[in-house]
């Protein structure tokens, strides 16, 4: 029989107070439904005594959540305690809980409070009996146990769970533990502390030497049955646990991970991306789990492998999480296997094409320009004069005269084919929008703006400006990029890559 892992989010306290601005009552209402949705079994709300704004979140979400249970952080303070319930009052579904923590290593007793032991223990039981006062659930964090002596944390333990703590959580605060080390203060707690029985042992990981997802795992071999994180590790400094991690490793690895959890895996790629997107917070592409790199395959062995068998390269199909399928990234490193999987993607056997000529002609291409999408492929591949046809609208002169506060001024002249030449002149106040909708009345290219991104840097005393395009023609998105002094100059020269794409591709018979 499979053990249950009880989840425990903490996006919307820890993740939360790890953001540059703090998300408003609705905003955290909406992750909490999405939490909800998701299957975790403890929604951590906030700290409602930190703000008026805080409070009025808990409250919000104590009204809408019924499935999760509501938890809210106090510190052992009083006030903290009795805010805390208040916030949770209209929480009907379940009992809440209240969760009380308290700093128990040397160096945040003597250096952060100001106390000795026996001031902390004498705190941690007024408050448990304080919070038992409101509710029978009820979680105590020694706060940095990862560095508290072992013999303190085992005695605080057994009292406070002696008061009627019904958690106990085992924080790794700094991130400062490895995972055999973790597991060994596990395996302490629960040899030592006669009444760890009455208890459910919990552990909540920080990532700061990337041990997180680690120690959480050995955590629960261990012994400890509740997991504490947030979505996509947002939280205090190099942030918390992963939930998607920890829960994907669990499920992944249940030939010696004997556990289960009440989160719907299907959910986990739709419910991270709104998570972060409401957060506004950027995650690598290399993220494990939901970067956008997780299910992208760019060796050419590796995508010839996952051809084959994508268990060749993958441990986790895509739509388990509920994610699109597997991508190929196009680059000079991919093989004739993605060539031919792409081509056939669209339409095309291999006797339509010539797949030496356009694996040649597209390493050449990949070389120059990164990454190929279909469309370059296509025109590769039954384009004529490719490399002609590239350069069929060029850049000849771009001046720009800008005034504070006043239009701008921007003079373009393109060459276009062979002969003509055009020279334009035209005002207004937005050169993003100006220079497309030129480029597109001079082009005849019906297209739509989708996405600009513009990355100014200095190097040597030099201003480097990247700029990457997206465009849309015909519901098909182009890319385009280039790297400039002027940030202008790189935004018109992606466009007209995207137009000379475009070009190409238009005038190819297509199937798909
Ligand atoms: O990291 C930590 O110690 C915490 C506690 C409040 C549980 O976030
Ligand atoms: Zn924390």
């Amino acid at each position: 029989m499979k053990e249950n892992i009880v989840i425990f989010d903490t996006t919307l306290r820890d993740g939360e107070q790890s953001l540059p601005f703090s998300l408003n009552s609705s905003k955290k209402l909406k992750i909490a439904i999405l939490l909800e949705k998701l299957g975790v079994d403890i929604i951590e709300a906030g700290f409602p005594v930190s703000s008026p704004e805080d409070f009025k979140s808990i409250e919000l979400i104590s009204k809408n959540i019924k499935k999760s249970k509501i938890c809210s952080l106090s510190r052992c303070i009083k006030n903290d305690i009795d805010i805390s319930a208040k916030a949770m009052r209209f929480y009907k579904h379940n009992s809440f809980r209240i969760h009380l923590f308290i700093g128990t290593s040397e160096l945040h007793i003597k250096h952060k409070l100001k106390k000795n032991f026996k001031d902390i223990l004498e705190m941690s039981v007024q408050s448990v009996i304080r919070a038992k006062k409101y509710t029978d659930d009820i979680e105590f964090s020694c706060e940095d146990a990862g560095r508290t002596e072992i013999d303190n944390l085992c005695f605080i333990i057994e009292n406070v769970i002696k008061n009627g703590v019904t958690t106990i959580n085992i924080p790794d605060t700094v991130g400062y533990t490895i995972p055999l080390e973790f597991s060994e203060i596990i395996k302490k707690i629960l040899n030592k502390v006669p009444n760890i029985d009455k208890a459910k042992l919990s552990i909540h990981c920080h990532n700061d030497l990337g041990m997180a997802a680690g120690n959480s795992i050995t955590a629960i071999q261990n012994g400890a049955r509740q997991i504490e994180g947030t979505i996509s590790g947002i939280g205090e400094r190099s942030g918390n646990t992963a939930l998607e991690e920890v829960i994907m490793a669990i499920n992944t690895r249940n030939d010696i991970l004997n556990f289960k959890t009440n989160i719907n895996i299907k959910k986990i790629y739709n419910t991270s991306k709104k998570i972060i997107e409401i957060c506004d917070f950027n995650i690598s592409p290399n993220k494990p789990i939901i970067g956008t790199n997780s299910f992208s395959h760019s060796s050419g062995i590796h995508q010839d492998g996952v051809l084959k068998n994508r268990k060749n390269y993958e441990i986790i199909s895509p739509d388990s999480i509920g994610s699109k399928k597997q991508n190929f990234n196009l680059t000079s490193r991919s093989g004739r296997s993605a060539i031919k999987f792409y081509m056939k993607n669209m339409g095309y056997s291999e006797k339509e094409y010539n797949l030496n000529k356009l694996y040649k002609d597209f390493i050449k291409l990949a070389d120059k320009q990164g990454r190929i999408f279909n469309y370059d492929l296509l025109s590769l591949a039954f384009t004529k004069n490719f490399y002609k046809e590239s350069e069929y609208f060029k850049l000849i002169n771009l001046e720009i005269f800008y005034k504070y506060n006043k239009e701008n001024k921007i003079l373009i002249n393109l060459k276009i084919g062979k002969k003509n030449k055009k020279k334009i002149i035209f005002n207004d106040c937005n050169v993003i929008y100006l220079i497309f909708n030129l480029l597109k009345k001079i082009s005849k290219i019906n297209i739509k703006l989708k996405n600009f991104i513009s990355k100014s840097s200095i190097y040597k005393k030099k201003i480097i400006s990247k700029v990457n395009v997206t465009v849309i023609y015909k519901n098909i998105k182009f890319y385009g990029n280039d790297i400039s002094s002027n940030f202008i100059k790189s935004y018109t020269l992606s466009l007209i890559k995207i137009l000379n794409s475009i070009r190409k591709y238009k005038n190819i018979k297509k199937k798909y």
